[in-house]
């Protein structure tokens, strides 16, 4: 059995598999590389050889878990026709759609479209590299793709709230998303992809009571499609104010949780696997602060089905020196 299977299907508490959100990435000076020659990132993305050879580089450098593919989740929305660009010290940046032409796209043209994720996706999965280790396959929630889809830039740069007054128009999108999302979930598991994790970053923005409407109803659907191909599902909620009853609603296979959240309380809340929690700023400091915050984490879910892995994606200007202490530390321990 796989590591992470055995921890999310069997409970098993006697190991602690690790990995790390955004692993194939820019801390990598051998990414670095790679990427200085293709400035375009959708592109890069959509070349199967390269991303599956980013896919594979932390897995060459480190022991760790589990392979997640280099791609990303504004490939859905590539996929159905809208323009993405990755924008230096920016982040995406997405032309305005026109929904009579995305209603027109179909299940042929989406997958043809982006292809070469589930092509990199069987390469990988089929490296004697990830023989004994996940091939993690991924998805935004819909709501995060929403928010990108029609705010056409990082919420964090300002949300254009007007756009949600035409429920009419918010929930035809919402479908459209949940629709293609199953289509590529069911091509990346196709293709090899072993576990499903969803990205709910911008979980957070939302008030209570738009958390039916918007993430509760769409991720639920998703999470039992995942479910129904017998792959586990964990889901990452970021920064949602009640993950206990996100977890109630949704019951994923395992929850992924932020740095924000308190380890011991939710501990107390949450009977299903855990994974993460470290915050990555703790990358940056020293290795004895970086001994006590990860074994802080140990610690509290050492009795519990725990998955090592960081709160938030691994930041740029990590020390890839430190990413090998925190995995001896983990896997030592
Ligand atoms: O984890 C991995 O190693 C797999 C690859 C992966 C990427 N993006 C590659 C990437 C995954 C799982 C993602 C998920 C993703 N993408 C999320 C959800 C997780 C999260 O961070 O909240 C979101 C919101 C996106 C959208 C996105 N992609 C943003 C906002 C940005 C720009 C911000 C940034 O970090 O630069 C990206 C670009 C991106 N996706 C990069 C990588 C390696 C950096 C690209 C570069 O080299 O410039």
């Amino acid at each position: 059995m796989k590591p992470l299977n055995k921890v999310i299907t069997n409970k098993d508490t006697s190991f602690t598999p690790l990995w790390i959100m955004r692993q194939a990435g820019r801390y990598l000076p051998e990414f670095r590389k790679i990427r200085k020659k293709n400035p375009d990132f959708i592109n890069l993305c959509l070349n199967d050889n390269l991303s599956a050879e980013i896919t594979l580089q932390p897995l060459k450098r480190f022991d760790i878990d589990a392979a997640i593919i280099f791609s990303d989740i504004l490939m859905l929305p590539y996929g159905l026709g809208q323009k993405v660009k990755f924008e230096k010290n920016f982040g995406p940046r997405l032309d305005s759609f026109d929904l009579k032409e995305i209603t027109k796209i179909d299940e042929v043209d989406f997958v043809e479209k982006i292809y070469p994720v589930y092509k990199a996706i069987k390469k990988v999965s089929s490296d004697i590299i990830v023989k004994d280790k996940n091939t993690i396959g991924f998805i935004g929630a819909p709501w995060t793709l929403l928010v990108y889809m029609v705010n056409l830039k990082s919420p964090k740069k300002n949300l254009n709230k007007n756009f949600f007054e035409d429920d009419f128009l918010i929930n035809r999108i919402l479908l459209i998303i949940e629709k293609f999302l199953k289509v590529h979930i069911k091509n990346q598991i196709d293709n090899g992809a072993n576990v499903i994790q969803i990205f709910d970053s911008w979980a957070g923005l939302l008030e209570e009571k738009d958390l039916p409407n918007y993430i509760y109803t769409p991720t639920l659907n998703l999470v039992e499609y995942v479910k129904s191909l017998n792959v586990p599902v964990i889901c990452f909620p970021r920064e949602i104010k009640n993950y206990k009853e996100f977890c109630e609603i949704v019951k994923p296979d395992a929850i992924s949780i932020d740095y924000k959240v308190n380890p011991k309380k939710i501990l107390k809340e949450i009977k299903i696997p855990i994974q993460g929690g470290l915050d990555p700023k703790v990358l940056l400091t020293d290795y004895e602060n970086l001994k006590k915050e990860t074994f802080k984490y140990l610690e509290i879910f050492k009795d519990h089905p725990y998955i090592f892995n960081l709160g938030h994606g691994i930041l740029p200007q990590t020390n890839p020196e430190m990413v090998e202490n925190l995995i001896k530390i983990v896997k030592n321990n």
